[in-house]
């Protein structure tokens, strides 16, 4: 049912329209501090001063922050930098989700959306909206910013987790959380999954 809703109502957000790994990193990095609105047009921007992890790599710091104006957090651009020069140097993107998580400016959780999104690895992705629809659904009244909470909800979303299609699967559970499972005024009546 999730997967459902998420095929017919997902944002046609750019990253999702013409997939690649270079623009899927780019986006979950810009996301982590920038709302999707303010991220599309940099997203765009970027990528044409930029087109491929070739040209991040050869480009001067100065060029790389001027593409990060108006993004903020930019020490989030200088690691984006840094790890398009490791992989220039090593001659190809890592190759999974452990290999992501060694590069400067990737977490657990970006590790996570790009290896699933970008190369179908079988892996959760659990942000902020994961959290909350994954408490909801489960009754989880521990906060999530505590580690018993954090794993109680980290056990739902892998317990979730459709191997078959960890890429949606994981967009469609933000999604869900985005746009019906919000902080505020859940529209509950409209859930996919209620039932
Ligand atoms: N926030 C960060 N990455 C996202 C994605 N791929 N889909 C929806 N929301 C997101």
């Amino acid at each position: 049912a999730l997967r459902a809703w998420y095929l017919s109502n997902c944002r046609p957000l750019p990253w999702r329209e013409t997939p690649s790994l270079y623009g899927t990193w780019l986006s979950e990095v810009m996301l982590q501090q920038t709302r999707v609105e303010t991220g599309i047009p940099k997203w765009h921007a970027f990528l044409k001063a930029f087109p491929t992890v070739q040209d991040l790599a050869l480009a001067s710091d100065d060029e790389v922050m001027k593409a990060w104006e108006g993004l903020g957090y930019y020490r989030r651009a200088k690691l984006l930098h840094k790890a398009a020069q490791r992989i220039h140097e090593a001659g190809e993107f890592p190759s999974n989700h452990d290999e992501w998580l060694t590069l400067p400016g990737i977490g657990p959780y970006t590790a996570a959306a790009i290896s699933s999104i970008g190369m179908e690895e079988p892996v959760v992705a659990v942000d902020g909206n994961v959290q909350r629809v994954a408490a909801r659904w489960e009754g989880i009244s521990l906060a999530v910013d505590t580690s018993a909470g954090d794993k109680a909800v980290r056990e739902v979303a892998e317990a979730w987790l459709d191997q078959s299609h960890p890429g949606d699967h994981n967009q469609a559970v933000m999604e869900l959380g985005a746009l019906v499972c919000t902080p505020k005024n859940a529209q509950c009546c409209s859930c996919p999954i209620a039932n």
